[in-house]
C-alpha cells in the first residue's frame, strides 16, 4: 500500500471545542468490556494525598527519627531494589484482554517516570509463548540458507565480536490498539504503556551476516525465536545490514528474562513485533515466509477488506504522561506537565502542546538527549489555576512528519485495525484534577 495510508497531520483544522467522548463510550465498552478497564485503571490509581501522611515527629524543626540511627549496611542489598515506598510503581496488565499469561502483555507505568530511559524492571513484556528461561550455555544461533557457509554461534562467539552501545525505542505495534474506536483505558500505562526505551550493547546483524557470507539473490531473513511459540518474523536484508543488532545487555546489564536473555534482535523504528527475542535462528532466503505473526497478525485490516502488510515502520508519535488518569494533578499553581515523543524514522525535532483541545498551541520545551528512533522527553512548566483543561500533545519528525489527530487517522485507515495507532491522544483534566480519557469529536 502507498502511503496514503499514513496521513501526515497537518496542523488540524480549528478545534473548536467539540463534544466529549468519555473513555469507555467507544467500541469494546459496548461489548460490556468498559467496567473491566475502568477496574484495571482503578487498581493504578495512586495513593491520594500521600503528603498528608508524614510523621509529625519527623518534620522541622524536630530531629527525624531516621536520622538517629544507623541505616542498612552495604551487603543488606547485593543487587538493590527501588525504595518501598515506590512500590507503585510496576507494570501493570489488563486482565480481561488476553486469555492466557503466556500470550499476553503487560504495560510499562510512564506516568511513574522521567527521563528517557525505562528501568529494565519496568520495561512492557509481551510474550507469545512465556518467557522462555534460557541458559547461556545452552544458548546458540545459528544462521543458514542462502549463505555460503552455515554457521552456529555460542554466546561467547556473539560477545567477542565487536560491539556497540545504542538508545532505541521499542513499540509494540499494537500499542493504543484498543482506542481505535475510541477513548477506552484510563491511563496512559494502558493506552500507550507498550513502548520502552533502552540503551542496547550488541553486535551489529551486519558483522554475522559477514561471518556466514550471504548469496548475491539473498534479500530477507527470517529471525526466530527459541521461546515455544517459536515466533518469526521476515526482516529485509537492507535493514539487517543498515543498523539491527544482536543485543545481549540493556541499559549496561544482561538483558532481562522477559526481554529475551541472553540475545534479542533490536530493528531500530520498526514494530516491537520483529525484535525477535530468545534469538535461536537466522535463515537467509530471497523472499519473506509470510508467516503468521505477518499474515493474521499484524497486518493492518482496512474499510474495504484489503490489508496492508510489512508495515514496519512506527511512526512519530507522543503523550502526556502527567497529568493522565493515573497521575492526577493534587495542587494548583505551579505544576509539571510533561510527556514523551518518539519517531521510528528519525528524531522529534519539535512537540506543541494544547491545553484547550486544539484552540492555541505552545511549543513544549524538550529536555534531555534526542537521539534518533528513540523517546525524547518534552515539558510544559504551568501555572495551574484549577480550570478545566483539554490536553493533548503533537510531536514533529525529522522527515517533516506531524502526528496525525485520531480522525485523520481512521479516515485513511478505518476502525478495523488493531496496529500502528499514532493519533493524538486527548486527556480532560477536570477542576478536582481528576484526568480521564476523552476524545473530542
Ligand atoms: N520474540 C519471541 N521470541 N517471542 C515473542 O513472543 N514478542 C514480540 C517481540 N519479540 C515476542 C518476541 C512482540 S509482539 C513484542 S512487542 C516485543 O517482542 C516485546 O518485547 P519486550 O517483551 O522486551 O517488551
Ligand atoms: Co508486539
Amino acid at each position: 500500500m502507498s502511503d496514503t495510508s499514513r496521513p501526515a497531520g497537518d496542523a488540524p483544522p480549528s478545534l473548536a471545542r467539540r463534544k466529549l467522548l468519555l473513555a469507555g463510550a467507544g467500541g469494546l465498552a459496548a461489548a460490556g468490556l468498559g467496567t473491566a478497564s475502568a477496574r484495571a485503571a482503578d487498581a493504578a490509581k495512586p495513593a491520594a494525598a500521600a503528603t498528608s501522611a508524614a510523621n509529625p515527629k519527623n518534620l522541622p524543626p524536630n530531629v527525624a527519627e531516621f536520622s538517629k540511627v544507623l541505616g542498612d549496611g552495604v551487603a543488606a542489598h547485593p543487587y538493590g531494589k527501588p525504595s518501598k515506598f515506590e512500590a507503585n510503581v510496576v507494570r501493570r496488565d489488563v486482565e480481561w484482554l488476553t486469555a492466557s499469561r503466556e500470550s499476553s502483555v503487560n504495560f510499562t507505568p510512564l506516568h511513574e517516570l522521567d527521563g528517557i530511559i525505562t528501568p529494565n524492571g519496568l520495561c512492557f513484556e509481551r510474550h507469545h509463548g512465556g518467557a522462555t528461561e534460557v541458559s547461556p550455555h545452552d544458548y546458540r544461533l545459528m544462521i543458514n540458507g542462502l549463505v555460503d557457509k552455515p554457521l552456529i554461534f555460542t554466546l561467547e562467539d556473539i560477545k567477542r565480536m565487536p560491539r556497540v552501545n545504542r538508545v532505541y525505542f521499542l513499540e509494540c505495534a499494537a500499542n493504543s490498539g484498543m482506542e481505535w474506536r475510541g477513548a477506552q483505558l484510563n491511563g496512559c500505562q494502558f493506552t500507550h504503556g507498550m513502548v520502552h526505551n533502552v540503551m542496547y550493547t550488541g553486535v551489529p546483524l551486519k558483522y554475522v551476516l559477514e561471518e556466514a557470507g550471504v548469496k548475491a539473490n539473498a534479500k530477507w531473513l527470517m529471525l526466530e525465536g527459541g521461546d515455544a511459540a517459536g515466533m518469526n518474523r521476515s526482516l529485509p536484508l537492507d535493514k539487517a545490514l543498515k543498523d539491527c543488532l544482536l543485543a545481549f545487555r540493556m541499559n549496561g546489564e544482561a538483558l532481562r528474562q522477559e526481554n529475551g536473555y541472553p540475545v534479542r534482535a533490536v530493528i531500530p523504528g520498526w514494530e516491537g513485533n520483529m525484535w525477535v527475542k530468545w534469538l535461536r535462528r537466522i535463515k537467509v532466503g530471497d523472499q519473506p515466509w509470510h508467516a503468521r505473526e505477518e499474515t493474521s497478525k499484524y497486518t493492518d485490516l482496512l474499510e474495504d477488506g484489503r490489508s496492508r502488510r510489512f508495515t514496519f515502520f512506527m511512526d512519530a508519535k507522543s503523550v502526556i504522561t502527567n497529568p493522565s488518569p493515573q497521575a492526577p494533578w493534587v495542587h494548583k499553581g505551579r505544576n509539571v506537565l510533561t510527556g514523551i515523543a518518539w519517531s521510528g524514522r528519525g528524531s522529534i525535532t519539535r512537540v506543541d502542546v494544547t491545553v484547550d483541545g486544539g484552540k492555541t498551541w505552545q511549543q513544549a520545551r524538550i529536555d534531555g538527549p534526542v537521539l534518533e528512533q528513540s523517546i525524547t522527553r518534552f515539558y510544559v512548566d504551568y501555572d495551574w489555576n484549577g480550570q478545566e483543561l483539554l490536553i493533548q500533545s503533537r510531536c514533529h519528525d525529522s522527515t517533516g512528519y506531524v502526528q496525525p489527530t485520531k480522525d485523520e487517522l481512521r479516515k485513511v485507515r478505518g476502525v478495523n485495525s488493531i496496529y500502528h495507532n499514532n493519533g493524538i491522544q486527548t486527556w480532560l483534566v477536570r477542576t478536582n484534577g481528576e484526568v480521564e480519557n476523552v476524545e473530542i469529536t
